[in-house]
């Protein structure tokens, strides 16, 4: 099979093109490295069943793929990930936000309409459901996204369903709740929270919580995120949307102080005024991910917690 992982050089990205090259598929990777990274898929150099390809895909993907599939044949699946992923990020550049991430989705969605792409797979968020009170989030909860970001994967969930049904564009998206794991990059201050973290407290510096700390998340291990990826690649479950999260939720103050923990050091917990367009709770309920995909997320979070900072 070949398989383009848009995004492939990230964090979620490149965790996918090893399963995927595993699998023993063709994959092809678009990324324009504005936060993926080479090195993130070192591990396949030479090998050539992965082809890597500089596109920016807000600004079309025909041309980039024209030369690959001329040589491998047609792309049967696409695993589309490229995306500009902070809310705060959004929250202050939301142009860019809305240009790249809604603008990415629908180049992808042209081209599997054109080239009878026989699977598209979307990482939309827990971000479109926005400030909900009752947790855990199902799937058919009100969706009321509070910052760009959220808006935008709305958006392109609802592109997503309209090529479903009126392209026949097969389709699966997946709301990734709080993903960490190896690979995920601490270098900016909207990196992943538990990147940050661990790249502070292993150097023993202070770690920063934006509000009191009480704000919940669902971390979720990349290793658990991309069998749910992979699942949903195969045919079926066309139209079907599902959680990707543990099922559990624990406060950012809770998280901070176990990440010192394991460091076994010295960190301080200093706090900042909580920022702008962020979400106070968020847990997953995970049937429809048992359900529809068969996939239930196995890694606890100590285990992955050590086996990021290892
Ligand atoms: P990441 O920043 O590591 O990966 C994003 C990748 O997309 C990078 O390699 C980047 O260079 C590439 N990219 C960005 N804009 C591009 C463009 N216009 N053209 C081509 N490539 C582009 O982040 P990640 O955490 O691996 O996120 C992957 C996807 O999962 C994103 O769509 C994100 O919104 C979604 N997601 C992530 C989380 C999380 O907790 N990490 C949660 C929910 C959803
Ligand atoms: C994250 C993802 C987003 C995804 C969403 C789904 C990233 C960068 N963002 O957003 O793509 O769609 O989950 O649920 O991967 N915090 C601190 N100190 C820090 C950094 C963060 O206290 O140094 C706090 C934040 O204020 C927030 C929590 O940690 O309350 C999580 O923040 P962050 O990792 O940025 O993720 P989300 O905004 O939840």
């Amino acid at each position: 099979m070949l398989a383009v992982v848009t995004g492939g050089a990230g964090f979620i990205g490149s965790h996918t093109v090893d399963r995927l090259i595993a699998g023993g598929h063709h994959v092809v990777v678009l990324d324009d490295f504005r936060t993926g990274k080479r090195a993130n898929l070192a591990q396949h150099a030479g090998n050539d069943r992965l082809t890597i390809v500089a596109c920016d895909v807000a600004h079309g993907i025909f041309a980039a793929l024209a030369p690959v599939t001329a040589k491998h044949g047609p792309v049967e699946r696409i695993v589309h990930l490229a995306a500009q992923v902070s809310v705060v990020h959004s929250v202050d550049n939301p142009l860019t936000d809305m240009q790249v991430n809604y603008g990415g989705t629908l180049h992808v969605l042209e081209y599997a309409r054109a080239h009878g792409v026989k699977k598209v797979v979307f990482a939309s968020s827990a971000a479109v459901y926005g400030d909900v009170v009752e947790m855990p989030v199902d799937e058919d909860t009100p969706r009321r996204p509070v910052s760009p970001y959220g808006i935008d994967k709305l958006a392109s969930e609802l592109a997503l369903d309209y090529y479903a049904a009126v392209h026949g564009v097969p389709a699966t998206w997946l709301r990734f709740f709080n993903v960490y794991g190896p690979r995920q990059d601490p270098g900016s201050p909207y990196s992943g929270v538990i990147s940050i973290f661990a790249d502070r407290a292993r150097a023993g510096r202070p770690l920063l919580i934006f509000g009191d700390g009480g704000q919940t998340r669902d971390f979720v291990y990349v290793g658990d995120v991309v069998r749910a990826i992979v699942a949903a690649l195969g045919d079926g479950n066309s139209r079907v949307v599902a959680n990707v999260g543990t099922g559990g939720e624990i406060t950012v103050l809770q998280l901070a102080r176990t990440i010192v923990e394991l460091c076994g050091n010295k960190s301080t917990i200093d706090h900042a005024p909580m920022r702008a367009g962020e979400i106070l709770k968020s847990r997953a309920r995970v049937d429809r991910l048992r359900d529809a995909l068969g996939i239930v997320a196995e890694t606890s979070l100590v285990d992955g917690l050590r086996e990021t900072l290892r």
